[in-house]
């Protein structure tokens, strides 16, 4: 979703924040735009469509070494050329860009209009412009926190203004933003892919607080203006990881790029956390000790999307091998039925991006009523992970494809070590956690297996392609990888497709099978096998086409089906191998069918608003 860069020192500032701004393509925009302060004023370039568009229409003469810059994912008003950031108030001496939403902003135009403010666009953010540019407080930061006080609602925003040409301020209340510390210059970004290039030395500014940067430095404080005491760091990643913008080096679409790296990014995941001898896992930074580990009750688990499904997945793993009742729950349902939250139940937040607002949301609701809750996090450093008493770091490496792919791997594979560490200390036996960490060595390899029959799959994904409609189907174990398989098809290839338990179909969607409606049925080899092919049957019986997902030897009798084996494994670990299948059909339908697979329309990488 939206995204903030800001630039201050010695060189010309937009061709840095355009190029700052490439880097957030990724995150889902509709429109972009930079503002640049100088002795000689303010000056805005913004439209509607792509950043390159930006670039190439930016006028020669943009002066200034100091600006902000945005990509615009649409709230409030559709995507326009005057709907884009940065907003300017009536003077045209002051912008604004802005992530989050500002609750109160149909009053603040109210009252604004009524004092004779000609409101231009349709959106939220443009009332801070137009407030910060009516304070008359002495300095920028003291006009910045005059105007928060009249706002209610998320935010992450930075502004410069033509009066303190040499500063940008920014404040932080909800959405991510990040300072980077240069030589002789400062960042500022919402997503550390923004800063990269420049640093990795980086501060994250909490909520509540606000930061102005000039050349020389930054320095952070409260909306009382007394000194808060962050600092930067160096953060652990490697800058080469992420410089491959949106395509592979060879142009491939970065979902192709990064399915293909899950081998590597599960080893990475796995890395020093599995212990042989004593068939467990070490998970330091849960900050969980033995005691604290077996008094666990319950297991509850919060996520979005992708993140949801792969927390089913994980709440199979953990009430089998640690039999503990776990469940997972869609996190931007959970804090609106006033969940209660129990001292023994362990809390679990997954997130790819450490950004998703439900689930930051989810997990500061649970922490206010006194519930412990670790993460499951990808992005180091992110809300989430901050937000959480502890947690498991995935190690996928930058994911920039809306259609998560290897994150999404890490997330099983940590549920799995997660559910070792807490099997362990209870009933879960040796020999069955030693059974476990052999399994889960074995997986890259097994990963690497089903990647290499792409050409299959892509043969089937074109026949799946020519479908309206289709069913994912499933049951138990499998139920979850049914409705992880169906969101990966429609959001990238817009094909209708629905999840259902197999054991379901009988009830319902039975009447929609027809020979246009294909089922991807998964039917692992496990003590639903037989029931699984029975229900087969009865699609075929119909006319419905099917591609099964199986492992070898398991047999299908006389059925008319497309078949795709993958490797068998440990059973608990079935979900993630059968799941890789599924990525690589919606990845190759949506390629058939002319899509560009990793900006699906309407969507966004990072949904930072609710
Ligand atoms: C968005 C993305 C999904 C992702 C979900 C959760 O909806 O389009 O692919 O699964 O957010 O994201 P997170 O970063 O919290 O894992």
């Amino acid at each position: 979703m939206c995204g903030i860069v800001g630039y201050v020192g010695a060189q010309p500032a937009a061709p840095l924040l355009l190029e700052g701004l490439g880097r957030l393509e990724h995150r889902g925009y509709d429109s972009a735009g930079v503002a640049a302060v100088s002795g000689s004023g303010l000056r805005v370039h913004k439209s509607a469509g792509r950043v390159r568009d930006l670039t190439g229409t930016l006028p020669k003469r943009f002066a200034g070494k100091v600006g902000i810059g945005h990509t615009r994912w649409a709230t409030h008003g559709p995507a326009s050329d005057v709907n884009a950031h940065p907003h300017t108030d009536a003077t045209g001496r002051v912008a604004v860009v802005h992530n989050g939403i500002i609750d109160n902003a149909a009053a603040l135009r109210r009252r604004l209009s009524d004092d004779g403010v000609d409101l231009v666009s349709d959106t939220d953010t443009e009332v801070f412009a137009h407030l910060v540019g009516r304070s008359a407080a002495d300095t920028l930061e003291a006009r910045v926190v005059e105007a928060l006080e009249a706002v209610e609602g998320t935010y992450g925003l930075a502004v410069v203004h033509a009066d303190f040409p040499d500063r940008i301020v920014v404040a932080r209340n909800g959405s991510p933003l990040l300072v980077g510390v240069g030589e002789k210059e400062m960042f500022v970004a919402s997503d550390l892919a923004a800063l990269v290039r420049h640093t990795t030395t980086v501060a994250h500014l909490d909520d509540g607080e606000l930061a102005t940067l000039t050349a020389t430095g930054f320095t952070t404080f409260r909306s009382d203006l007394t000194r808060t005491a962050t600092e930067a760091h160096e953060v652990d990643i490697d800058p080469a990881a992420y410089s491959l913008g949106l395509d592979g080096e060879d142009g491939a679409p970065r979902m192709y790029v990064e399915m293909l790296e899950q081998p590597a990014a599960t080893e990475r995941v796995l890395r020093g956390r599995l212990d042989e001898k004593f068939g467990t896992a070490h998970l330091g930074g849960l900050n969980l000790d033995a005691r604290e580990t077996r008094a666990v009750r319950r297991v509850k688990i919060l996520g979005c999307g992708s993140a949801y499904y792969v927390g089913q997945m994980g709440a199979s793993l953990i009430e089998e091998l640690a039999r503990i009742p776990a469940d997972a729950e869609a996190a931007s349902e959970f804090r609106y039925r006033n969940p209660v939250i129990e001292p023994d139940t362990l809390y679990v937040a997954v997130s790819q991006s450490g950004e998703t607002i439900d689930t930051l949301l989810a997990v500061e609701e649970i922490r206010r009523k006194g519930g412990r809750v670790v993460g499951l996090v990808n992005v180091v450093g992110s809300a989430i992970a901050r937000a959480c008493d502890g947690g498991i770091y995935l190690h996928a490496g930058p994911e920039i494809a809306v259609a998560s792919t290897k994150a999404l791997t890490t997330m099983y594979v940590g549920f799995a070590l997660l559910a070792l560490q807490l099997g362990r200390v209870r009933d879960l036996s040796i020999a069955d956690g030693r059974r476990l960490v052999a399994g889960l060595r074995e997986l890259p390899a097994q990963i690497e297996e089903i990647l290499k029959g792409e050409d299959h799959l892509a043969e089937v994904a074109a026949g799946l392609a020519e479908a309206e409609s289709l069913f994912f189907i499933g049951r138990v174990r499998g139920f979850p990888v049914a409705r992880e398989g169906a969101q990966k098809f429609k959001e990238i290839s817009y094909r209708h497709a629905e999840a259902y338990q197999t054991s379901e179909l009988k009830h319902g969607p039975l009447a929609l099978i027809s020979p246009e409606v294909p089922t991807v049925a998964l039917v692992p080899d496990d003590e639903l096998t037989d029931r699984n092919v029975a229900a087969l049957h009865e699609i075929a019986a119909r006319g419905g086409p099917l591609v099964v997902v199986t492992h070898p030897g398991v047999d299908l009798g006389d059925l008319t089906a497309r078949r795709i084996d993958v490797p068998r494994s440990e059973r608990e670990l079935d979900p993630i191998l059968l799941t890789i299948p599924l990525q690589v059909l919606a990845f190759h339908a949506a390629r058939v069918l002319g899509h560009d697979v990793d900006k699906p329309r309407n969507l966004a990488k990072s949904v930072t608003v609710e």
